[in-house]
């Protein structure tokens, strides 16, 4: 035989035949992009944590649908900044609140598009945590009806998926329940499965306005060191009626992505976070990346771990940049 015998180089001689033989793709039919709305009409404005997106009114996030639809992009999550918060997040289940006349307006301007909505208290209450408070603990099970009550009045409000985030025991139980009781029962669920104690959400509590105001999540989100526990988290989702589950982060997150696509067969989400996204901003507005590149590799390996369904604020600029 003459030596080497095999030479992988023949097949990355040409875009052509590094096309043919891609084994893993990433584009827009595969992406969620997040939609932070707020009061009012006519409202648009920029974030400067997570720049080139908007804190929107319910006709501008409308708008914002549209084009985001007109890109080809599967979906779009919404996030509320409300009126006013209080102890219990009333504001969240409100049926005139502010995510749930956004999803009554995008929906009616939007055929195709998907609708999720983020369930969770912390945009909405006063003390910033995601369940009730009772002295200085987050308690369980108190929070349970109050988040079934949200995702029941997202899904009166026409949204096609709820997606928890508060990280509470039994809540996909519980929301399941009561969306089939109210005549929901093709609502699905996307339950944010296994999330992490992150620092990688601080442009998003800044644009959410949903950070604690006393100590920290770290009774109900989950210790960045655990894996084995991913998977409990996700068993547990799974058997209480989660139809994807989502791991968040993503980018430091890929092994936890692998080892949840292995043990599950639902479809896995990824939650490409506003910390990831805020860094490549910022890096590639100093010059010191390319910004597309970076964002093709980052998103790519996401779907290479295992994810089929992609959270991200890069979602408009990569459908861009593939049409
Ligand atoms: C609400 C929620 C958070 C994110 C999504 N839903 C913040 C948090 O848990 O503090 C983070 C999203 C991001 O950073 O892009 N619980």
């Amino acid at each position: 035989m003459p030596f080497p015998a095999e030479r992988p180089r023949r097949l990355r001689r040409s875009e052509r035949l590094r096309a043919l033989v891609r084994e893993t793709r990433v584009g827009p039919e595969h992406l969620i992009y997040p939609l932070f709305v707020a009061p009012g009409s006519g409202f648009r404005k920029e974030i400067p944590s997570l720049p080139g997106c908007y804190h929107l009114s319910a006709d501008e996030a409308a708008r914002e649908a549209r084009e985001v639809e007109r890109l080809g992009i599967a979906g779009v999550i919404l996030f509320g900044l409300p009126e006013g918060k209080d102890a219990v997040g009333s504001q969240g289940y409100a049926d005139d609140g502010v995510v749930q006349k956004a999803v009554r307006a995008i929906r009616a301007e939007c055929k195709e598009l998907l609708v999720a909505t983020d369930v969770c208290l912390c945009e909405y209450t006063s003390h910033g945590h995601c369940g009730v408070v009772e002295g200085q603990d987050v308690v369980n099970d108190p929070t349970l009806e109050l988040l079934a009550k949200m995702a029941v009045s997202h899904a009166r409000a026409g949204a096609h998926v709820v997606a928890p985030s508060d990280m509470m025991d039994g809540r996909v139980g519980a929301i399941r329940t009561s969306l089939d009781a109210a005549g929901f029962g093709d609502v699905a669920i996307l339950s944010y499965a296994a999330k992490y104690a992150s620092a990688f959400y601080g442009p998003f509590r800044e644009a959410a306005d949903s950070a604690p105001q006393f100590g920290d999540r770290r009774s109900y989100q989950m210790d960045p060191a655990n894996v084995r526990e991913a998977l409990r988290e996700v068993r547990l989702d799974v058997a209480e009626g989660a139809d994807v589950v989502m791991v968040k982060p993503a980018l430091p997150y890929l092994d936890v992505i692998r080892a949840v696509r292995e043990s599950v067969d639902l479809p896995v989400a990824a939650y490409n976070v506003s910390g990831e996204y805020a860094m490549v901003k910022a890096a590639a507005a100093r010059g010191w990346i390319d910004e597309r590149r970076i964002v093709r590799e980052t998103l790519t390996s996401i779907r290479r771990a295992g994810a089929d369904v992609i959270l991200t604020y890069h979602a408009k600029d990569l459908a861009r940049w593939t049409s």
